[in-house]
């Protein structure tokens, strides 16, 4: 049995059953549509979300710099993964790609590893969609309509006192006073069941459709730019990587939110604390953001409709890359410019802004055009861009989840195709299903840092791939080739794995019994009934 667990799958086998099992597409996609859809799925709650969180929380100006780490992380992987993508140009993923090369148990791996991206990515972007909802609402009705918050929350997350103003209350010691916590996020379980739906009826998101939500979201975001910059206040920069400031005493950790290599340290007698600012805030901050670089890799879904995939698909993927790494570095200055995040700032105390920070940056100024035009537009902004990252990756979990079971490594009835619709319906509910009930009951930062931890690890995977192809298949050229092997793939590696080491110790136990899970999964099931048994 234990052969099986290398056997690979022919690309003659993949394309082979690729033509007889979808439509032929049309080739229209060129360069920049295809660069739009990277773009596309890669702004979202990241950017809209996270950024304010962990510039307050963890890394104040110094976010920059965690937004240059991400960045190089991930146009390093990237590399690596172009040049999978351009072997089959099909629309795979990363789990297709590396079944054609490193073997079924290898496939199975990043495939179930993939399943934690994107289903926990579609999880976590709702919930971001939820707060851009529930302040839109509030936004537009002047005021008099909310979304009450218990219903807005899930059961992990406090609710505060609040004045008739709507300001939090706080105790003698400056801490906001808990009243309670949430039941369940109802905006985000509304929203995942709601594209849940538009995928098993069949309403993809058409290249033209995409194109407009980029332009939207792309302009919010420039828009973000050009006019926060007036009122940016360049000593709220300084220092560039705040002094540290302990949130505890020495040698306190916390599961929850200790990162992981300190917590080592602490095991083997060392000493630890934790805290906001310095190079360590810093690179947990990174570990966090990382989250609004996801999606890059769902340009390679695209292969099919590109004019020349070969080609083009490697480099839209760059390119989406570095734009968004340009737009990330710009917006978060342009944020820590506005709002001075030194430390003393609580996330708590942004109130109703906690679900959208950038627009907290534009109530603070003080020009009463900019609270009202730019504010709406912020939160529009955020609101189409999200939904179209819902999309995107619900889709995506979808389509690893009906690779899968197509090729029998899951039960095959997932892979149902619906007679009337031609979608796989079941697969998408199954996946919608849960991903709305993670949406409801788990908090964005939790379900942000398991997507973050599954990615990075597919990462690695993908880089150490292409060192193991150069060397066992070097027969094997594809069109777009990692350059300085080994060095680019050995460097996407280390930056993947600070950064995971970076996440707190909770996420990794939870990852190691996710993939624990998927591994019994595969020696019980998947290795006993695969396709490639049936010769
Ligand atoms: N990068 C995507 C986002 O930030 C997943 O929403």
């Amino acid at each position: 049995m234990a052969n099986n667990f290398f056997r690979t799958k022919s690309v003659e086998r993949i394309l082979q059953e690729n033509e007889s099992g979808t439509h032929q597409l049309k080739r229209t996609l060129g360069l920049w549509s295809l660069i739009a859809i990277g773009i596309g799925c890669i702004i979202g709650t990241g950017i809209f979300v996270l950024t304010g969180k962990v510039a307050i929380e963890n890394s104040g100006p110094g976010i920059m710099i965690s937004f240059v780490i991400c960045g190089i992380a991930c146009i390093l992987a990237a590399l690596c993964y172009a040049e999978f993508a351009s072997f089959i140009p099909i629309a795979g993923s990363a789990y297709t790609y590396s079944y054609a090369t490193m073997g079924e148990m290898v496939a199975w791996i990043i495939g179930w590893d993939l399943i934690l991206e994107y289903g926990l990515s579609t999880s976590a972007v709702a919930s971001g969609w939820s707060s851009h909802f529930v302040n839109f609402i509030d936004l537009i009705s002047g005021h008099s309509l909310k979304v009450p918050e218990i219903w807005a929350l899930t059961p992990f997350e406090p609710t505060f006192a609040k004045d008739a103003a709507g300001n939090i209350l706080k105790d003698a010691a400056g801490h906001a006073t808990t009243i309670g916590h949430g039941i369940m996020n109802l905006p985000a379980m509304f929203i995942s069941m709601a594209i849940t739906l538009l995928l098993i009826l069949g309403i993809k998101e058409s290249a033209r459709f995409n194109n407009i939500i980029v332009v939207i979201k792309t302009s919010v975001a420039l828009f973000f730019i050009g006019v926060g910059i007036i009122f940016i206040n360049p000593e709220n920069w300084h220092p560039f990587v705040p002094a540290f400031i302990p949130d505890g005493t020495v040698n306190t950790v916390n599961a929850n939110s200790t990162p992981l290599w300190q917590w080592l340290v602490h095991l083997f007698g060392g000493t630890v604390q934790t805290g906001f600012g310095g190079w360590s805030g810093i690179f947990m901050g990174a570990a966090v953001i990382f989250f609004a670089y996801i999606g890059f890799d769902a340009v390679s879904t695209t292969s099919e409709e590109a004019k020349n995939p070969k080609r083009d698909v490697p480099r839209a993927i760059i390119w989406s890359l570095l734009i968004c790494t340009i737009l990330y570095i710009l917006m978060s200055a342009v944020f820590t410019g506005i709002v001075k995040c030194d430390g003393t700032l609580k996330f708590d105390e942004l109130g109703t802004f906690k679900g959208a920070p950038l627009a907290y940056a534009f109530s603070k100024v003080d020009a009463s055009w900019v609270n009202k035009i730019a504010l709406f537009l912020v939160e529009i902004g955020g609101l189409c861009g999200i939904t179209s990252v819902l999309l995107v990756t619900l889709l995506g979990q979808s389509r690893v989840f009906y690779s899968m079971s197509k090729d029998k490594l899951l039960p095959e009835w997932i892979a149902q195709i619906h007679p009337k619709f031609q979608t796989p319906w079941i697969g998408t509910a199954i996946t919608g299903g849960v991903v709305t009930l993670i949406a409801g009951f788990v908090p964005l930062d939790t379900i942000a840092e398991m997507a973050n931890i599954g990615t990075l690890f597919a990462f690695v995977l993908v880089s150490a791939g292409i060192i193991y192809l150069r060397k066992n298949q070097p027969e094997r050229i594809a069109s777009f080739r990692t350059p300085f092997v080994p060095f680019v793939p050995i460097l996407a590696i280390l930056f993947c794995f600070a950064l995971m080491l970076s996440l707190p110790a909770m996420t990794w136990v939870r990852f190691f019994v996710w993939m624990a899970v998927g591994m019994v999964i595969y020696i019980f099931y998947g290795a006993k009934n695969s396709r490639l048994n049936d010769k």
